[in-house]
């Protein structure tokens, strides 16, 4: 959806699960053969891709293909974008794109470390079912009156989404913004109620602090081994392309869109 949004059709997807082909000079030789996921910036959409080790894992060997893809990228993004909200146990948090790759994963994640209420929102109100399945406790349309106040907000979104979203926060509150869809934010209406917008980006913590990435990561293998979150995808042949890339633009997705480049045994 990154590249889509960008204006750039030619290769949407960011991330992959696959078995280890070749390693570079600094990757023990361990790790050929293996069956990783990982975070893949670019040329996705291939039969070999290159990836930084940062962001490869090994998959567990109980969890299947297209459920390791939708927790490799969705599942950190929305891991580290839950945390970046702090403590949430006890808390309200609105979660947009709920019912995205990365969204319908934030809403398992916050009720998994124990936020007291959480809503979703999504573009069209058909989503909501699927959104309470992950554990939502209420459903709300972007065109709807947003009339609740929330300690955090976890946005997908963006764009005009962003100073709707920093009015609803509650005092104290705070909006976690993670979107490639920008948006403005009017400083002055943080301040009454001391309000605070923060940004979450994986690439640049992969690059920083990669042991932050590391504790997200094995917090999400644990919540997935527990049970507590449960990835949902839909999984598309590769001469399907068309109609997986269709089913995002058109906004109709419901968790991870996965494509099978083959049918190779992963
Ligand atoms: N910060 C990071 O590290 C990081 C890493 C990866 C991805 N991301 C971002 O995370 C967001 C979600 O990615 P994803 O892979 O989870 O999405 P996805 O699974 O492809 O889901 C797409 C859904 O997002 C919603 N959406 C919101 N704005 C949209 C737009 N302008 N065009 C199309 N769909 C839009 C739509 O649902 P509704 O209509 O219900 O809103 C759509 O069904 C993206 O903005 C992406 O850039 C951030």
């Amino acid at each position: 959806m990154r590249m889509l949004r960008a204006g750039n059709a030619s290769e949407p997807g960011g991330e992959m699960v696959g078995r280890v082909a070749d390693v570079g000079p600094e990757v023990p030789a361990a790790w050929l053969g293996k069956r990783v996921g990982g975070v893949v910036l670019e040329g996705v959409y291939a039969d070999y891709v290159l990836a930084a080790p940062a962001l490869v894992t090994e998959l567990p060997a109980d969890v299947g293909a297209a459920a390791g893809l939708a927790v490799v990228r969705g599942g950190l993004v929305a891991m580290g974008a839950v945390r970046s909200g702090g403590d949430i146990a006890g808390k309200s948090l609105l979660i947009t794109a709920a019912a995205s790759g990365t969204g319908h994963l934030a809403v398992q994640i916050a009720r998994a470390l124990g936020a007291k209420r959480i809503v979703g929102a999504v573009g069209a109100i058909d989503k909501a079912g699927f959104v309470r399945e992950c554990g939502a406790d209420a459903v709300v349309a972007y065109d709807d009156p947003w009339d609740e106040r929330f300690d955090v907000i976890v946005d997908g979104v963006g764009g005009s989404l962003v100073p709707r979203a920093v009015r609803a926060l509650a005092p104290r509150g705070r909006l976690v913004a993670y979107s490639a869809g920008g948006g403005s934010v009017e400083v002055g209406s943080l301040l009454a109620d001391l309000k605070t917008v923060t940004g979450f980006s994986i690439g640049l913590l992969a690059r920083t602090q990669p042991e932050l990435i590391e504790s997200c990561r094995s917090q999400l293998w644990k919540l997935l081994a527990d049970g507590a979150i449960r990835p949902q995808y839909t999984e598309y042949a590769v001469h399907r392309l068309d109609e997986a890339i269709a089913s995002i633009q058109e906004r109709r997705n419901t968790g991870r869109v996965a494509l099978r480049m083959d049918t190779s045994a992963l």
